[in-house]
């Protein structure tokens, strides 16, 4: 419901979003309550707290969604409980699991454009990159999880048993389901990172407490109704809408959640990681990085150029392996600066509904302010900005594409996540230095190699401490390729089978069958 504050405030703006001609199912979707999905029903907070979500192009509420508090993470646990002891889905053969994740996915396909435009409308990406890229990706991740149900395989073991002498001894080990799963999750892929978390748990047959991001909640909601309408039993799949040290720490320490699946800030990851010691959670945490892209002297630079712009200007930068450092080999820094300086500058922004723009606004007015306060930092420092380097729109959270050069190691436009459309650009002239400076950071999520010569990617990649390491290209993800990070990114990864075991616990059964 938009407030009346908001209402009167609405003027045309080239940089706000149209919301008069959205599909009739969003606008309708947008009035309706919102509520949380507790144990099958959509039932208001304890509290009957709300809280505002905006559109980030305009700064206008667009819902009002119910916000969960403690009470509510108890109530959903519970159900979350009840659901994996003793309920239909725990009860469940594979194949009718992978039959049930299948039918979910017809759904997400039925609707996927309206989805994308739900997603545009409360991120502020693209539509058409919602539509191509987090919802498509969303998509082919629920179709990859679906089949995993029925391969969970556990393995004959060869005991020799060599402890209790004239025995005979035969071991196997199994996969189980951890338990009660509780997910908290970040706005920059809101569909995409609901799937990521909730797809394996459920291919593995645990249940599900997902909290949002308070930015982005409305394609979580969608996605609850989805799986409604799918026919997953009461209380497999929860949401707790709500704020991060109330909802989201609720269900954190919560002694009755088996395991906690994060995606946000490191410092908010460390608070996860230290509430999860209370019952010994299982862990799995993806976290912030400051990837670098690595143009070496043989690189294809009609290539790399657009790669590297693309590899921190997609989706506003605010990607967790954004190619935030630009590290190019000496002799074609100059080309390759104007490369990227020039594609910045060619980037068109606008509001996420309209399919001309290029590049939306960023999610938040917080997350504007976070990224501005760096980019007056770098400035202070005494970095250059060769394009950029200002906010834009008087009401929508807009951010120019920035390209820094000039810059020191020390900077903290060097150092820090900013999260947001800036590259900082600087020249190597040795392969072991620019490793080296790779390295240079607490974070090791993403890092990519642009080069012809085969010999540098198996000598380079090796040295790279990063989760993934990406060659003539950037951010690609797959639903096979395990996603994560090392050092201060991140402890476990996302996708692929490795996301599947890591929502399971592995099991031994030793008979004696000596007669
Ligand atoms: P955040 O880490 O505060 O929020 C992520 C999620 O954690 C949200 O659902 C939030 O409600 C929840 N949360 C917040 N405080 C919590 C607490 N005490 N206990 C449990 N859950 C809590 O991230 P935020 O504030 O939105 O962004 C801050 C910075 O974090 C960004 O500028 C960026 O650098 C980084 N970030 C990294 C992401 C990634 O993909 N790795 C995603 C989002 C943010
Ligand atoms: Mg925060």
């Amino acid at each position: 419901m938009p407030s009346t504050a908001a209402q009167s405030r609405s003027a045309p703006d080239a940089l706000a979003n149209d919301l008069s001609r959205i599909h009739p199912a969003n606008a309708a979707f947008l009035k309706a309550p919102k509520r949380l999905l507790i144990d099958g029903a959509w039932v208001e907070a304890t509290s009957g707290k709300t809280f505002e979500v905006r559109d980030p192009s305009s700064d206008e509420v667009v819902a009002h969604v119910a916000a969960g508090d403690a009470a509510d993470v108890d109530r959903a646990v519970a159900a979350a409980r009840r659901a994996f002891e003793d309920s239909e889905w725990s009860r469940m053969k594979p194949t009718d699991r992978e039959r049930l994740l299948h039918r979910l996915a017809d759904l997400i396909e039925a609707h996927a454009d309206e989805l994308a435009e739900l997603e545009a409308i409360d991120n502020g990406k693209s539509v058409l990159m919602a539509r191509h890229v987090d919802i498509k990706h969303a998509l082919e991740v629920w179709r990859y999880m679906a089949g995993w149900p029925t391969k969970l395989e556990g393995q004959t073991l060869p005991i020799s048993g060599t402890l209790v002498p004239g025995q005979q001894y035969v071991a196997f080990s199994q996969r189980e389901a951890v338990g009660v799963v509780g997910a908290i999750i970040a706005w920059n892929f809101p569909l995409l990172l609901a799937t990521w978390k909730s797809a394996p748990a459920l291919a593995a047959g645990c249940t599900v407490v997902l909290k949002p991001a308070e930015e982005t909640p409305l394609t979580a909601l969608r996605l609850g109704e989805l799986i409604q309408e799918a026919g997953f039993p009461r209380g497999v799949f929860n949401i707790v809408t709500g704020m991060g040290p109330t909802a989201g720490a609720a269900l954190a320490k919560h002694p009755d959640v088996d395991k906690i699946t994060f995606t946000g800030s490191t410092e908010v990851g460390r608070l996860i990681v230290q509430a999860a010691a209370g019952n010994m959670k299982k862990v799995t945490v993806e976290l912030g990085g400051k990837s670098p892209v690595l143009v070496l002297e043989d690189a294809d630079l009609d290539a790399a150029i657009p790669g590297v712009a693309g590899a921190i200007f997609f989706n506003h930068g605010q990607v967790c392996s954004a190619g935030s450092r630009l590290y190019v080999a000496e002799r074609h820094f100059e080309r390759v600066l104007e490369g990227v300086t020039a594609q910045a500058r060619g980037i068109k922004l606008g509001p996420g509904l309209d399919s001309s723009a290029q590049m939306g606004p960023l999610v938040s007015s917080v997350q504007r302010e976070r990224v501005m306060r760096y980019v007056a930092q770098g400035l202070e420092s005494g970095a250059r900005a060769a394009a950029g380097g200002k906010a834009l729109g008087s009401r929508g959270y807009y951010v120019e594409p920035t390209v820094f050069h000039g810059v020191k190691d020390d900077m903290s436009i060097v150092r820090e996540e900013i999260f947001g459309p800036v590259v900082v650009v600087k020249p190597f002239t040795d392969l072991n230095e620019v490793a080296r400076t790779a390295n240079d950071s607490i974070y090791g999520l993403g890092a990519s190699i642009w080069t012809r010569d085969v010999h540098k990617v198996f000598t380079l990649a090796p040295k790279l401490k990063a989760g993934s390491v990406w060659v003539n290209c950037h951010s690609i993800l797959d639903a096979t390729m395990p996603f994560g990070g090392y050092k201060q990114s991140g402890w476990g990864r996302e996708l692929g089978k490795e996301a599947v075991y890591s929502y399971t616990e592995s099991k031994s059964l030793c008979i004696n069958y000596a007669g």
